[in-house]
């Protein structure tokens, strides 16, 4: 299995380009169950995610094509030929669930694979089922498997979400595109993933409102067709490479970052002690000399602070001058990089959904193990700043997530390299 070698050195310039986002692409891409023609995305990240969504979809029947080095999907779902997600591949990867909405209001069945729990939380899906029983499916639990139907088709309805999920509100979504009448969808999630979706889905003719706010209303209507749509800004590999400078120092710029996709983040790096410039198409970070200040952060749904960036911030919180708490609202096990950060030399403290970081001058470089996809990218940060070398292993973690993350790295700077080793 390969590991990443990263040696900690001084400070980063240059420029970072940001693909699209993981998050946007993996609901994106089921949305071509819903249509008979084609569906492109273009700006679409490589990643190994993406790989297994396209093992899926055409597990189902629908053609993905990867042109351009896999930066534009084209997709058909002319002719589906299955309406079975596999355990094989769900297990893999949880956003395999986004296609129970799609293929529910396309053929009136689904059968999808409870995915299971994860290194980050239990993960269920009630939420998901519940909108979608809402609108009339059917739904029971055979196997591991969720058997859907809706014989005569799907209805709308009011559907209050008791948590803004962002999986829930995609499945529902794109299920109640085409449902008869029309579906409100109350305590929505916000993301901009979400607002990207509804974006294709309205260039592929569906009639949607208020997404990007708590009440998202759908008109159902009788089909969908084709569309091209560019996947939207990864926010979360923005965040992740916007710490690079803050942890090591310098000035970088990110290729394609807004401030509008990351506010709440924007502001704590800011109260912790790190310029941030707003530029036409790009963000600059800059970290002079001097520690970074101490903050305090709680994840919360969008616009609040991502929880997939927490791992990254508690990285910096390391080497930041004081205490500082991060509280994790919403998954209930996302501190497995804490105690890889201690082996480091780092001081925390892990208190059910709190942690308490106390900042150490500087962190040592030691062999470390990724946990899950932004755990292992918090390592490398904190490896980048850290004396000595750094050996981060389990990195396909990493390759779910981050494409040419040793590229982009090095590329302003950083001694990253990927040791390729004999399984
Ligand atoms: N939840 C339920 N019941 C449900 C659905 C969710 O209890 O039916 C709970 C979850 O267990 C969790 C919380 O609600 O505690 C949030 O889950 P949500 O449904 O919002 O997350 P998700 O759709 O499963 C997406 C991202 C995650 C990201 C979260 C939160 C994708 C493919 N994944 O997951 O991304 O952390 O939203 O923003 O969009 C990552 O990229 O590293 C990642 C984990």
């Amino acid at each position: 299995m390969d590991s990443i070698l990263v040696t900690g050195n001084g400070p980063l310039n240059g420029q970072i380009p940001i693909a699209g986002a993981k998050n946007a692409c993996l609901t994106l891409m089921p949305a071509t169950l819903l249509s008979e023609e084609p569906l492109t995305l273009t700006n679409a990240p490589r990643l190994s995610d993406i790989k297994t969504m396209t093992l899926l979809l055409q597990s189902l029947g629908a053609e993905v094509s990867s042109l351009q080095d896999g930066q534009v999907l084209a997709m058909s779902s002319h002719d589906l030929t299955s309406h079975v997600a596999d355990y094989d591949i769900v297990r893999k990867m949880r956003a395999s669930n986004l296609v129970l909405g799609p293929m529910l209001a396309r053929l009136g069945q689904a059968v999808v694979s409870l995915p299971g729990g994860c290194a980050i939380g239990a993960r269920p899906m009630d939420l998901h089922i519940h909108g979608l029983e809402a609108l009339g499916a059917e739904i029971e639990l055979k196997d591991g498997y969720l058997h859907a139907k809706a014989p005569k088709g799907l209805k709308g309805a009011v559907v209050e979400l008791s948590f803004a999920s962002v999986g829930a509100t995609e499945n529902i979504m794109m299920a109640a595109t085409l449902a008869k009448g029309t579906t409100v969808i109350k305590n929505a999630a916000r993301e901009p993933e979400i607002v990207d979706l509804a974006d294709c889905l309205r260039k592929m003719g569906a009639q949607i409102e208020g997404d990007g706010s708590p009440d998202i209303t759908i008109q159902g209507v009788d089909r969908l067709h084709g569309a091209t749509h560019q996947v939207v800004t990864d926010r979360i590999e923005l965040g992740t490479y916007m710490l690079a400078p803050a942890i090591c120092g310098g000035e970088v710029e990110l290729l394609g970052g807004r401030r509008s996709l990351l506010e709440s983040f924007c502001a704590k790096l800011e109260a912790a002690g790190i310029e941030i410039t707003e530029n036409e198409n790009s963000l600059t970070v800059c970290r002079k000399n001097g520690r970074v200040r101490a903050v305090d952060v709680v994840t919360e749904p969008f616009p609040g602070f991502p929880t997939d960036l927490q791992a990254q911030m508690m990285a910096l919180m390391c080497t930041a001058e004081g205490t500082s708490v991060l509280e994790e609202k919403i998954f209930e096990n996302r501190f497995m990089h804490a105690p890889e950060l201690v082996r480091m030399g780092a001081e925390i403290e892990v208190h059910g959904g709190h942690a308490t970081v106390t900042g150490v001058e500087k962190l040592k470089g030691a062999p470390v193990m990724a946990t899950d996809l932004r755990a292992s990218v918090s390592l490398i940060l904190a490896g980048m700043a850290a004396e000595g070398e750094t050996k981060v292993s389990r990195v396909y973690h990493l390759d779910r997530g981050y494409e040419h993350v040793v590229r982009k790295l090095s590329g302003v700077g950083a001694k990253i390299e990927r040791i390729k080793e004999q399984s």
